[in-house]
């Protein structure tokens, strides 16, 4: 890992594990790069109709990397479409500041960095590799990024928090703060016990929603 990524900025608070303040997902007040209050999202209407979101509220604060885990079919892309403009919210909101938002990697002249999954299909050495570009770029340019894989060690790899969501409709049900002292590598027994609690914690709601 790059020197840059090791001197990037932090998150005030680095306690290890599950951090509840105003709720899981909500950051005590303060600057957010993206807000989403209360968001829900239904598709279609009538008996077909689909809850996706279920009152959604998460804060990322400017320069946090924040990635979200949570069953197929739990709302993350949706979060992502909304949070990107894409799509609307049938009811709560999303701020964003102003800044810029962006779904694509390596674009240019973004403030907030949306990733959905984007190296799920990669051999391991090659994700590794892209991890730490990742890392670099968003050290240097200062980026937020609200990232979704449902790869828990790579959450926990990459992340300054890892937000479960709960089987749909997707709800934030737990957020982990990850500390971070010096260079990460995806296969450190930190990473993988933090991990291991993570997918504990995934595992017992799948089963309460028999996914
Ligand atoms: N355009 C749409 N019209 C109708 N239903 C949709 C639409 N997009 C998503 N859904 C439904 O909303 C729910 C959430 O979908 P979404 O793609 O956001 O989940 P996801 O968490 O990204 O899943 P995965 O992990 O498989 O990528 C699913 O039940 C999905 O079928
Ligand atoms: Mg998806």
């Amino acid at each position: 890992m790059s020197s840059v990524a090791q001197s990037r900025r932090t998150p005030p608070e680095q306690a290890a594990g599950a951090s509840a303040r105003s709720g899981p997902g909500e950051e005590a007040a303060g600057p957010a790069a993206v807000r989403l209050s209360e968001v829900s999202k239904v598709y279609g209407r009538g008996p077909s109709a689909v809850l996706a979101l279920d009152r959604v509220s998460l804060t990322v604060a400017p320069g946090e990397f924040t990635c979200l885990i949570g069953a197929s079919g739990c709302g993350k892309s949706t979060l992502l479409s909304l949070v990107a403009g894409l799509d609307q919210p049938t009811a709560g909101s999303i701020s964003t500041e102003g800044r810029r938002v962006t779904l694509m990697f390596l674009a240019q002249d973004a403030d907030v960095l949306l990733m959905d999954e984007p190296f799920g299909a990669l051999d391991a050495m090659t994700r590794d590799l892209l991890h730490e570009e990742l890392e670099r770029i968003w050290g240097q340019q200062g980026l937020t990024v609200l990232f979704v894989t449902h790869n828990v060690r790579e959450a926990v790899r990459l992340g300054d928090r890892v937000v479960v969501l709960s089987s749909r409709p997707g709800r934030v049900i737990e957020e982990y703060r990850v500390p971070r002292q010096g260079p990460r590598r995806i296969d450190s027994p930190e990473v993988a016990r933090l991990a291991a609690t993570i997918t504990d914690r995934l595992r017992e709601e799948m089963s309460r929603h028999g996914d």
